[in-house]
């Protein structure tokens, strides 16, 4: 057996895209497949983590060895969230979406012939990020993700600052990388100590080193 430097620590994670209603058939959403989110849950767990992925809607399956919370909307991924806090790790992957419908209908919208389209109103969601960064059951380690298409560094050392984050995991999703859906990532680490820039590699091995990192830091703070 493998040795386990997380035994004994919890830790949230949370992955895929959240679905924002606009009414009961329709939503809008981000981009994201859930894979890194996910199997960052899996490599955490393999370390011996007790690992609480929330997860908004993917189509890929549970991982193995980690209990699963099941959201929709971004409001729904922060209460989730806040309900397993405290923790000692939590790492922030999913792509939640920036704004919501505002003043979303109960019944589907209907098209009526000659009527121009309806305009959507957007309001703000919460970040769960800042939140969790501030919250004073903040976890001692708290990582967030950039996916940034430019000017990578600047905005992942803005993250890591406004939302109150230890590590910020930052690449660049730009169309032509095919980081986003694929099976492959390329990611810096922007810390207050300074940048690691990590070579491609795959997704699952990017979730391993980075739970690997995760359990020196825990280890250095006891
Ligand atoms: O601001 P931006 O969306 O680029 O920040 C990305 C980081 O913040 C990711 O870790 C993401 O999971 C988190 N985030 C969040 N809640 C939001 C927006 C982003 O937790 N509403």
């Amino acid at each position: 057996d493998r040795p386990k430097p997380l035994a004994g620590k919890t830790a949230i994670v949370t992955s895929g895209p959240t679905h924002e209603p606009i009414d009961p058939v329709r939503y809008i959403a981000n981009r994201s497949s859930g894979k890194q989110g996910h199997a960052i849950a899996a490599a955490l767990a393999e370390l011996g983590a007790a690992v609480n992925l929330v997860s908004g809607p993917v189509a890929i399956p549970d991982p193995v060895g980690v209990e699963t919370t099941h959201v929709e909307s971004a409001r729904d991924m922060l209460d989730a969230v806040t309900k397993s806090l405290p923790a000692d790790i939590a790492v922030m992957v999913a792509a939640v979406a920036d704004w919501r419908v505002d003043g979303q209908s109960d019944q589907k919208i209907k098209k009526a012939p000659g009527e121009s389209p309806p305009p959507l109103l957007l309001t703000e969601n919460p970040d769960i990020l800042k939140t969790v960064g501030h919250h004073d059951k903040r976890p001692k380690l708290v990582v967030g993700f950039a996916a940034e298409t430019q000017n990578l560094e600047d905005n992942a050392r803005g993250k890591l600052e406004r939302k109150g984050a230890d590590w910020i995991v930052a690449n660049d999703v730009s169309p032509e990388t095919g980081i986003m859906g694929g099976d492959r990532n390329r990611v810096r680490i922007v810390s207050h100590d300074g940048v690691e820039d990590w070579e491609d590699m795959d997704k699952q091995a990017v979730a391993r080193r980075l739970a690997q990192k995760i359990a020196t830091a825990v280890d250095a703070s006891r």
